[in-house]
């Protein structure tokens, strides 16, 4: 096993070595994001515990991190809302929010969900310590920060959210609750009409690797997945867990354990799409498309020369279970947010996405019992996985789902994101949506470059503009 181990690393090195200028080209047309923490200031402000209960009037103290290089007295206030589980100040130093900041002399400004990193107002993530973990109370964390914000800067009464993804969906809901702290709001990949179970997701994901990819892609892809299929239903997990550089062998006999190795696989092709979209996907494409190898060991080659970074990967259910389950802060599975990101979608947002009986590359191992059993394993016997159902009905009702009626919003969408089919789709009066073909996930949030397709291009100039209005007087 050792030995094996050894020779794959090795050969992974020279397929490395090949591919170099295959990457360097991927890396000029999206080169690695440069922070500059050095002009970072990191600051605290107090908020409530919980902000719904007014005889409870515990505080807590959360960090914030800002950046004041490009500040006029006056100016705007650009805010970042982060993702849960993500944790990034990047979009304070780079991006075209940032460019937008230098010409009109913004604050730009950003902090991390509540419940994550520093921002914990409990002594532990016990289920009962994480009940103050909602939308709602993060939305009013935000505004209680943007009010300190205007308060310390009587000057810049202006104020400009945004986010991407979940933090896209957050900015938007925020400035439905909040429109009188809140200008503006640019949704990049925003999600929307949340379900407790979703197919769709994965099912767009198929069509994209069709369209885009073209048949020999999609039949490359359908190959390594019915192999992958065949060697679960023939008791093969040893040899299938060493392809694809599993640390264990696949557990064949547990439902829960193929479905989450399944999930993992599938989920390599989003992450690439994400960073490198278009030109990420004729790449994968080009990778595993060498016919003579089979179609599973080229998907593998391609997976482990591209995602490997320590010896092997482990996706196994019941260690992810483990490192969720822990209750303490300073423990890996709290550290790194997976705790609370399950308890959010377990109790309040859903989306957790399942393949579909019809997919015509994914085999059907990822159901909605392997979520059922994730979110009772990590939360525990207090936790009753039927109200999601009623929490995710709500969130529907109380934002309306398709139909928010929020204004001053930009909603930008990538058509090769696999989310593409639960962002906004039509604009409506004050709500303008631009769809975005041949990019996933937030192309926009970069600066504008001259590797930008004509669409990317007229999205980022239109995002300008109207931040910028937004931004005056
Ligand atoms: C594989 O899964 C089955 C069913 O959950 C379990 O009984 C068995 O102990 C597991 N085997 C290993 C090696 O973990």
């Amino acid at each position: 096993m050792k030995l094996l181990l050894v020779l794959g690393i090795l050969s992974a090195l020279s397929v490395v070595t090949q591919c170099k200028s295959i990457q360097s080209e991927l890396d000029r047309l999206y080169p690695p994001l440069e922070g500059n923490p050095s002009s970072h200031e990191v600051k605290t402000f107090l908020t409530r515990v919980d902000h719904f209960r007014p005889q409870d009037t515990r505080v807590t103290r959360f960090t914030y991190t800002q950046k004041a290089d490009h500040f006029r007295q006056g100016g705007p206030i650009f805010y970042y809302v982060n993702d849960a589980g993500i944790f990034t100040t990047i979009w304070l130093d780079t991006g075209l929010m940032h460019d937008i900041a230098m010409e009109e002399g913004a604050l730009l400004v950003t902090s991390d969900h509540r419940y994550f990193r520093n921002n914990t107002p409990t002594a532990s993530a016990s289920f009962e310590d994480l009940a103050h973990l909602t939308a709602e109370q993060t939305m009013a964390d935000i505004a209680t920060l943007i009010s300190i914000l205007r308060s310390e800067n009587p000057y810049s009464s202006r104020v400009v959210i945004w986010g991407s993804g979940y933090g896209a969906t957050i900015a938007v809901m925020t400035r439905q609750k909040y429109p009188h702290l809140i200008d503006g709001v640019w949704s990049s990949s925003g999600i929307f009409a949340p379900g407790v179970y979703v197919s769709d997701t994965y099912a767009y994901l198929e069509d994209v690797i069709k369209d885009i990819g073209g048949d020999e892609c999609a039949d490359r892809v359908r190959g390594a997945f019915d192999e992958m299929e065949n060697m679960i239903y023939g008791g093969r997990g040893e040899e299938l867990g060493e392809i694809m550089n599993h640390c264990t062998p696949v557990n064949v006999t547990s439902d829960l354990s193929v479905a989450s190795f399944v999930k993992n696989q599938i989920d390599f092709f989003t992450q690439y799409l994400n960073i490198y979209h278009y030109h990420g996907l004729l790449q994968i494409c080009n990778e595993i498309g060498d016919a003579n190898t089979p179609p599973l060991n080229a998907l593998a080659d391609w997976i482990i020369r591209t995602f490997l970074g320590i010896e092997c990967f482990n996706f196994g259910y019941y260690d992810r279970v483990d490192l969720a389950r822990n209750t303490e802060w300073n423990q890996p599975g709290t550290i790194s947010g997976l705790r609370q990101y399950y308890y959010l979608k377990c109790t309040q947002f859903g989306n957790w996405e399942v393949t579909s009986p019809f997919s015509d590359l994914f085999p059907h191992f990822v159901r909605d019992t392997f979520h059922y059993y994730m979110c009772n394993d990590v939360l525990g016997e207090n936790y009753d996985a039927a109200l999601l159902y009623d929490s995710v009905e709500t969130l529907r009702l109380i934002y309306g789902d398709l139909n928010p009626r929020v204004s001053n919003v930009v909603y930008t969408n990538g058509e090769m994101d696999s989310w593409f089919p639960r962002g906004l789709q039509e604009s409506y009066p004050g709500g303008e949506i631009i769809n975005i073909p041949f990019y996933a996930k937030s192309a926009d949030l970069r600066s504008i470059s001259e590797f930008d397709g004509a669409n990317l291009r007229s999205a980022k100039e239109r995002i300008q503009q109207l931040v910028s209005q937004w931004s005056q007087y």
